[in-house]
């Protein structure tokens, strides 16, 4: 398709018929971004030579907050380390299929050996705030990666379940005090004969608030979204679920988290003080 037509298709795709974005600003990083989609399929091919420097560059040209770069990434092509990450992490089986899992860990560890080293107290790392701090530099850094890899033709999926036995994952990774695995990414060759497609999101009326909040643009906004993700959902094999009944049971009882309540423990067994 000519480059106006293919963004017109990926915004229908993006957020349904009769959406359009504004012509004129297109490019090629917007439709790579506009494309994306998680792999969850993946070929044997090997991952072409030099992709974990090239993903990690990629990752480590994201801003970073203060320049701290409170991240780590643990990458994992062992197969019988990824079997026993897979048994950790809610048995995905893409876990064992892709070449490559990246953990992408929060890592306050080495501020705290630098002040051990200088013999200066670092009271600031046990903070949620320098949590926090840690976990969006490793999201930047993760997100870059995962485009960098869509850029090369290459495919991925988050694994959120590698927070379900963060202790284990620790264990297996010997991973040091105040280092916890945020997410896993598993890389590698989309499997050519599964279809993927990009999944529908939220129209802009509800995420998008202009100078202050409004949920106004909810009313109409998600009986919408229901409507489009249920069919979407629908032509691929997944149910008629529609988003809204989805979300409540995700994100309503405690038990939709698996165990996952449990994290401020978690991390404090882990070293992070969350103050
Ligand atoms: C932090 C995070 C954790 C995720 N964990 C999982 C996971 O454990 N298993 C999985 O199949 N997909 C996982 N995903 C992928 C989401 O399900 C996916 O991004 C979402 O459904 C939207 O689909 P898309 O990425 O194809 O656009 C995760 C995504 C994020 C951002």
């Amino acid at each position: 398709l000519p480059s106006q037509d293919r963004f017109a298709a990926l915004a229908r795709a993006r957020y349904g018929e009769g959406t359009e974005l504004p012509p004129g600003l297109t490019n090629p990083v917007l439709d790579l971004l506009l494309s994306h989609r998680s792999i969850r399929a993946f070929s044997d091919r090997p991952l072409p030579e030099g992709t974990i420097p090239t993903l990690v560059a990629a990752a480590q040209s994201a801003p970073t907050s203060s320049n701290l770069q409170t991240w780590s990434v643990v990458t994992v092509q062992d197969a019988a380390r990824r079997q026993r990450l897979h048994d950790l992490a809610g048995r995905q089986k893409f876990i064992l299929q892709a070449p490559l899992l990246m953990l992408w860990m929060a890592d306050l560890s080495r501020l705290d050996r630098l002040g051990a080293a200088r013999g200066t107290d670092m009271p600031a790392l046990e903070t949620i705030e320098m949590f926090m701090v840690a976990a969006l530099d490793a999201a930047f850094a993760a997100q870059n990666a995962l485009v960098a890899l869509e850029s090369l033709g290459l495919g991925g999926v988050y694994i959120g379940q590698m927070r379900q036995n963060p202790e284990a994952v620790a264990k297996e990774l010997n991973l040091p005090p105040n280092v916890v695995a945020l997410f896993g990414l598993s890389v590698g060759w989309p499997d050519p004969n599964v279809v993927t497609e990009v999944k529908p999101r939220l129209p802009q009326s509800v995420v998008l608030h202009t100078e202050q909040y409004s949920a106004e643009g909810e009313q109409e906004g998600i009986p919408q979204y229901d409507e489009t993700l249920q069919e979407f959902s629908q032509a691929h094999g997944m149910g008629a679920v529609d988003w809204s009944r989805r979300a409540l049971t995700r994100a309503g009882p405690l038990s939709g988290l698996s165990g996952r309540d449990r994290m401020q423990e978690f991390l404090k067994a882990l070293g992070f003080g969350l103050r």
